[in-house]
């Protein structure tokens, strides 16, 4: 009997092994498992006929059963162990992040032309020893009109009708007012001035293709002693050139501003035609880019400096329109619609 037994273990034994090679997974390892190993499994299941076993030789065939288990269940590791590591690996190299692969962008801001304009000009001016001043976008009357020698009835308001707030504030409408302030800052004891000021501007302006109720300019102002308009031409002629190119030239037109006695507009001859006459310039030559003139006497005294030592000059370029003449935008209302193609278009310009 006992050989009976032990021969059946080792037949079960080989079986077992034979089907071990085969098994490629955890199921299949569970299913191996019940079958050979499990308590009722058919290897340990033999130990249940012992009591068949004469009991000299029980002890015999017990540790050979259990011995030959033994072989079954450490060759079942060994084959799980395997099952698990290819498992493993298989996850791993499915897995595995391909360090190479070109990352996924995130779509990131751009910089509105309006801007880009602004830097420019600030870089320009910043090179000529100039400092730029934060001016604030709800003024009050007096520094918007009336110490720019705009007084309450003067008719020069109509033109420049604006949204007006609580406690007589109104949004300015011309960064001019930034002149006003600086100056009165300063005049408690006087120092030259040499200052631009970029930011917006507000009016009660229809909406159109050049038009907007919201819109930029960059104030430019010097005040110090024997300033004359030969300085504002050099000045502004130095600022085309680098804005414009160094084949550019300027003529100045007379205007009319009441802050300023005399007052010019400044024309840059075509940047796209060089001068012969284009769509651009709408076949003159020329391009109106910025107002100016020298400080108004009157301006000077009442924001503090003494108009017979002092005297200056001061500038204001609409932003929005060197910017459509660089870039050739067609519609001012594009600066604001904060359209993802629009701005694209200007990526590193
Ligand atoms: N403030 C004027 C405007 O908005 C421009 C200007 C500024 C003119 C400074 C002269 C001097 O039209």
């Amino acid at each position: 009997m006992s050989n009976v037994l032990i021969e059946k273990a080792l037949a079960l034994r080989e079986e077992a092994m034979e089907k071990l090679q085969l098994i490629k997974d955890e199921i299949a390892l569970d299913g191996f498992f019940a079958t050979y190993l499990s308590k009722k499994g058919s290897i340990k299941g033999l130990l249940s006929n012992m009591k068949d076993v004469p009991p000299e030789e029980r002890g015999n065939v017990g540790s050979e059963v259990n011995r030959l288990s033994a072989e079954v269940q450490k060759a079942f590791e060994e084959r799980k162990a395997d099952i698990e590591k290819r498992k493993l690996e298989k996850r791993l190299k499915e897995e595995a992040i391909d360090i190479s692969m070109p990352g996924r962008k995130a779509p990131s801001g751009r910089i509105n032309p309006y801007h880009l304009i602004i830097d420019e000009v600030t870089d320009i001016f910043l090179s000529m020893g100039y400092e730029v001043i934060e001016g604030r976008d709800v003024e009050e009357d007096k520094y918007n009109f009336e110490l720019l020698n705009v007084p309450k009835d003067h008719p020069s308001r109509d033109m420049q009708d604006t949204f007006y707030l609580d406690a007589g504030k109104l949004l300015r409408t011309q960064t001019s007012a930034a002149q006003a302030h600086t100056m009165v800052e300063r005049s408690v004891d006087p120092t030259p001035i040499r200052m631009i000021s970029p930011g917006k501007a507000y009016r009660r302006d229809d909406d159109d293709m050049t038009h907007s109720h919201q819109f930029a300019q960059i104030e430019g102002l010097v005040v110090d002693k024997n300033i004359s308009i030969a300085n504002l031409k050099a000045t502004l002629e130095l600022f085309a050139k680098k804005m414009f190119g160094p084949k550019r030239e300027i003529r100045l037109r007379s205007s009319y501003f009441p802050f300023t006695e005399p007052s010019v507009e400044v024309d840059v001859s075509c940047f796209a035609c060089g001068g012969k006459g284009c769509n651009i310039c709408k076949g003159t030559g020329w391009i109106e880019i910025l107002g100016a003139g020298m400080v108004n006497p009157k301006v000077l005294e009442m924001c503090g400096y003494d108009p017979e030592v002092w005297s200056g000059f001061a500038f204001g370029v609409g932003v929005e329109r060197v910017a459509m003449l660089r870039y050739g935008i067609d519609d001012i209302r594009r600066f604001y619609a904060n359209d993802m193609k629009f701005l694209d278009g200007f990526i590193g310009k």
